[in-house]
């Protein structure tokens, strides 16, 4: 198993000044199990959760800041070396890893957007198989963690694909965990509690199939839409802190909103606008075409071309198809 680096195993959460047993456990229940997640925490929400006043919630913080790493600056050199940590991991097929630069990245959430059966979810199971392979195979020879809300994860899609790369299919399932979410709130914790999972596991890939169609289907009309972005907005810094911390790639899913009455104007804009928008470093737009191909266009990436390519689904999952 990788050691993650950044844990701070020294100190626990019953050291700091004014933490006792009760409070430790109201602020474990609530995910504040660690040094470094009180340390970044705003003192209003830690006196809501734990039910001291915000005075003793803030030395507690600073506490836990003395202790933790955070907050200083870091050189150029340090976050350059920080870069030199991430990988890259296959989609599967060539046309799109090279249109992504070789493949999604660690440290960044990759999205992937398009109308029904544009092959998200496809790629999502040919993602988490990939992640099992091994690094001479473009993997990353980890496990991974599948938050599905649709309830379209299917272990059989998972076999099929596991054995067109010579893998084996159960050992490939037994490294596959797939929580299914219930409701946006449900999403939210199970994301909260990915660290865990990393804590026994070695997660180099989370999946969020869909990052949105909960919070579109239960903040519905304008009078809920800034609750809703504000949500998302801190679901999806959730899923990066998780990216950076576990040196994981992230890939989500969105649909595009099909009624512009509803969401933002364009019709072929995807679900919850600039707030997914500006928090995913890389935005692909998938579109159907004939024959099981499916178009991918990269969007606003921050480093690297615009450009489009074209991708094959099949019984054997993802691949460049037939040249
Ligand atoms: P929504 O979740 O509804 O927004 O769609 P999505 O983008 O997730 O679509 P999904 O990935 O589920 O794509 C479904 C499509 O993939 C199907 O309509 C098929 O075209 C294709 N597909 C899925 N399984 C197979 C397969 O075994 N063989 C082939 N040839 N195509 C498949
Ligand atoms: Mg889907």
């Amino acid at each position: 198993m990788e050691k993650n680096e950044k844990e701070k195993k020294e100190m626990s959460i019953e050291d700091l000044p004014g933490v006792g047993d009760a409070t430790a456990e109201k602020l474990r229940e609530s995910g504040y199990d660690d040094i470094m997640t009180i340390a970044v925490a705003s003192p209003k929400d830690l006196a809501e959760i734990s039910g001291i006043a915000e005075g003793a919630a803030i030395k507690i913080i600073n506490a836990a800041r003395k202790y933790a790493d955070v907050g200083n600056f870091e050189t150029g050199e340090e976050i350059l070396n920080k870069r030199k940590e991430i990988k890259k991991l296959t989609t599967g097929s060539n046309n799109l890893d090279n249109l992504l630069g070789g493949g999604l990245e660690t440290q960044s959430i990759t999205e992937f957007f398009g109308e029904f059966g544009s092959g998200k979810t496809q790629i999502m199971h040919q993602l988490a198989v990939n992640a099992t392979m091994p690094p001479d195979k473009k993997g990353f020879d980890s496990d991974v963690l599948i938050i599905d809300t649709e309830n379209t994860f299917r272990p059989e899609r998972i076999v099929q694909m596991a054995r067109a790369k010579d893998l084996d299919p159960d050992q490939t399932l037994e490294r596959i965990h797939v929580a299914r979410a219930y409701n946006s709130h449900h999403q939210i914790l199970l994301a909260e509690k990915a660290a865990d999972m990393a804590k026994e596991y070695k997660i180099k890939l989370l999946i969020v199939d869909s990052l949105t169609s909960h919070f579109r289907s239960e903040y519905v009309g304008r009078g809920s839409l800034a609750e809703r972005q504000q949500l998302l907005n801190r679901h999806m810094h959730d899923l990066l802190k998780f990216g950076t911390i576990y040196n994981a790639v992230i890939a989500v899913t969105n649909q595009v909103s099909a009624n512009p009455a509803v969401f933002f104007g364009d019709p072929m804009n995807p679900i919850g606008g600039n707030i997914v928008g500006h928090t995913a470093t890389f935005r692909i737009y998938l579109r159907k075409a004939k024959a099981g191909k499916r178009i991918a266009r990269l969007i606003d990436s921050p480093y690297l071309p615009e450009g489009e390519t074209v991708i094959t689904i099949t019984e054997s999952g993802i691949s460049d198809g037939e040249k």
